[in-house]
C-alpha cells in the first residue's frame, strides 16, 4: 500500500479537519439559506441538527477512519463488511458531485480577488453578467482545481495542514471586523431581527429538509471525508473532544457569517429585508456593497483581503473533497498518489460543465431541472447537483453509517475506539449520549428521509 502519512499533532489534525468543515458550506452557503429559509427559525432547526444529530455522526466517522487506517471503501471492507462498501462508493460520489459544483463556486469568488483589487465594487449590479461569462468563470474555476490538486499532491501534513493552522484564524478575526462594521449601519437592526427572532410560523417540511443538508454539508459529513481525515489520526488523539471543536468552530463561523450579511441586507433593502431571499448568488451581491460603502483605498485592501480568505477557506475544502476519491484511488486501484490527483481532478472538472454553463449561459442547463427544494419550478443543473448532493445523499450517508456503526459494526467496537485516547469517556454523559444519538436517533432520521424522498 503507498505510505498514507499523518497529521503531525492533535492540533493539527482539529484544524484541518476544521478547515475541511469551514467553507463556502459557512460563509456562502449559511447566509442564502437562512435568507431562502425564511430567517431565523431557519436556523434553529439547523443548530439542532449540528448539535443533536451531526456531532455523533462525526465522532463516528472518525473513529471508523482511525480504526481501520483506510479510505471509505477499503474501511468497510477492512472491519469485515465487504457488503457494506458501496456505502463508501455512494459517499465516493458524493463527493465528486460536491465538488464538482463547490469548485464553480470557489471560481467565482477567486475571481472576486480581481474585481476587488481593481475596486470594481459596482460587480454587485453585474453578477448575473459575471457568472455568464462562461469563460472567464470557467477559467478561475480550472485554476481552482488545479490549485486543490497541487495542495493533495504533495499529500497530508505538508500542505493540508500547514495552510489550515494560519489562515482559518485570520478569516475570523476578518469577519468579526467585518460584522462590526456591518452592524453601524442604518437598519441594520432590521437584520439582526429576521436573522435572530424565529417566527416559526415560517417552518415547513422542505425547511427542515433544508436545515438538515445544509448541517451535514458544512460539517463535511455523510461522505466519508472524515472517515478519510480519520485514517490520518493518531490513536492518541480525543476524537469525541475534536469533534466537539470542530463542530463548535464550524457552527460559530457560520453564525458569524449571517451577523455580516443580514445586517447589511437590512442596510442595502431599508429594512424591507427584501433581496434576503436571493439565492445562491446572496454574499455576491450584498459583500462588494460593504466594501464599496467603505470605499477608498480601505474598501480595496478589505474586499481584496476577504475575498482571498474566503477562497483559502474555500481551498482547505475542496482539498478535503478531492482527497476522498484521491485516497481510494490510490489504495484500492494502486494507482501512484500524483497521478491519481490529476486523474480525479480532472474528471470532477468535466463533470462540472454542466453546472458551470447552467448559469445563463446555456439555456437549457439554466432552467430545465427541478428540485424539491425549488418547489417544482424551473431551476439550474447545480442547483440540482446540490440539492442531490448535499440535501439527500450527505444526510442519508451519515445516518446509514451511523446505523451500520451501532448494529453491523456493533456498538462496542465503536466505543471502544471512541475511549481510546479520551481517558474519561467510558461512563460519561458524551457516552450515552452519542450512543444514543447513533443508534436511535440516526435510524429514525433515515426512516422519515426514506418516507420523504421515496
Ligand atoms: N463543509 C464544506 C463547506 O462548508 C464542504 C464539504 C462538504 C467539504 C462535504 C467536504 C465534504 O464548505
Amino acid at each position: 500500500m503507498a505510505p498514507r502519512g499523518g497529521f503531525s499533532s492533535r492540533l493539527g489534525f482539529i484544524a484541518a479537519a476544521a478547515g475541511s468543515a469551514v467553507g463556502l458550506g459557512n460563509i456562502w452557503g449559511f447566509p442564502y439559506e437562512v435568507g431562502e429559509g425564511g430567517g431565523a427559525a431557519f436556523v434553529v432547526i439547523y443548530l439542532f441538527f449540528c448539535f443533536i444529530l451531526c456531532f455523533p455522526v462525526m465522532a463516528t466517522e472518525i473513529a471508523i477512519g482511525r480504526k481501520t487506517q483506510l479510505n471509505p471503501v477499503g474501511a468497510f471492507n477492512a472491519l469485515g463488511f465487504k457488503k457494506w462498501n458501496w456505502l463508501g462508493k455512494m459517499g465516493i460520489l458524493a463527493g465528486v458531485l460536491i465538488l464538482s459544483f463547490y469548485n464553480i463556486i470557489a471560481g467565482w469568488a477567486f475571481g472576486y480577488i480581481f474585481e476587488m483589487i481593481t475596486g470594481n465594487f459596482g460587480i454587485a449590479d453585474g453578477f448575473s453578467e459575471y457568472i455568464k461569462n462562461v469563460v472567464k468563470v470557467g477559467a478561475y474555476g480550472a485554476l481552482f482545481m488545479a490549485t486543490t490538486a497541487f495542495v493533495v499532491s504533495k499529500g497530508i501534513s505538508g500542505g493540508i495542514e500547514k495552510a489550515a493552522k494560519i489562515l482559518m484564524p485570520t478569516l475570523i478575526i476578518m469577519m468579526l471586523i467585518i460584522v462590526g462594521y456591518s452592524l453601524t449601519l442604518p437598519n441594520a437592526v432590521d437584520g439582526l431581527k429576521f436573522y435572530l427572532v424565529p417566527d416559526f410560523s415560517k417552518l415547513s417540511g422542505s425547511v427542515i429538509y433544508n436545515a438538515m443538508g445544509q448541517a451535514f454539508f458544512s460539517l463535511s459529513l455523510g461522505m466519508g471525508a472524515l472517515i478519510t481525515y480519520g485514517s490520518y489520526v493518531s490513536k492518541k488523539e480525543n476524537i469525541v473532544s475534536a469533534a466537539a471543536w470542530v463542530t463548535l468552530a464550524d457552527v460559530g463561523i457560520a453564525l458569524i457569517a449571517g451577523l455580516m450579511i443580514f445586517p447589511l441586507i437590512g442596510f442595502m433593502s431599508g429594512g424591507t429585508m427584501e433581496g434576503a431571499g436571493r439565492g445562491p448568488g446572496l454574499i455576491f451581491v450584498t459583500l462588494p456593497q460593504i466594501f464599496g460603502n467603505i470605499g477608498g483605498t480601505l474598501g480595496i485592501i478589505a474586499g481584496t483581503v476577504f475575498f482571498v480568505l474566503l477562497c483559502f477557506a474555500a481551498l482547505t475544502s475542496t482539498v478535503s473533497l478531492l482527497e476522498v476519491p484521491v485516497s481510494y484511488v490510490v489504495d484500492e486501484m494502486k494507482i501512484k498518489r500524483k497521478k491519481a490527483v490529476w486523474l480525479v481532478a480532472g474528471v470532477i472538472f468535466l463533470v462540472g460543465i454542466p453546472s458551470l454553463l447552467g448559469n445563463g449561459y446555456s439555456e437549457f442547463f439554466s432552467t430545465s431541472f427541478t428540485t424539491y427544494k425549488a418547489g417544482g419550478t424551473d431551476t439550474d443543473f447545480l442547483s440540482l447537483v446540490a440539492a442531490i448532493a448535499n440535501d439527500t445523499l450527505l444526510p442519508l450517508g451519515g445516518c446509514l453509517i451511523s446505523f451500520f456503526a451501532a448494529y453491523i459494526w456493533k456498538k462496542h467496537n465503536l466505543d471502544e475506539e471512541l475511549a481510546e485516547g479520551a481517558p474519561g469517556y467510558k461512563g460519561s454523559f458524551v457516552q450515552k449520549y452519542l450512543n444514543f444519538a447513533v443508534s436511535y436517533l440516526a435510524p429514525i432520521v433515515l426512516g422519515a428521509l426514506f418516507v420523504l424522498t421515496v
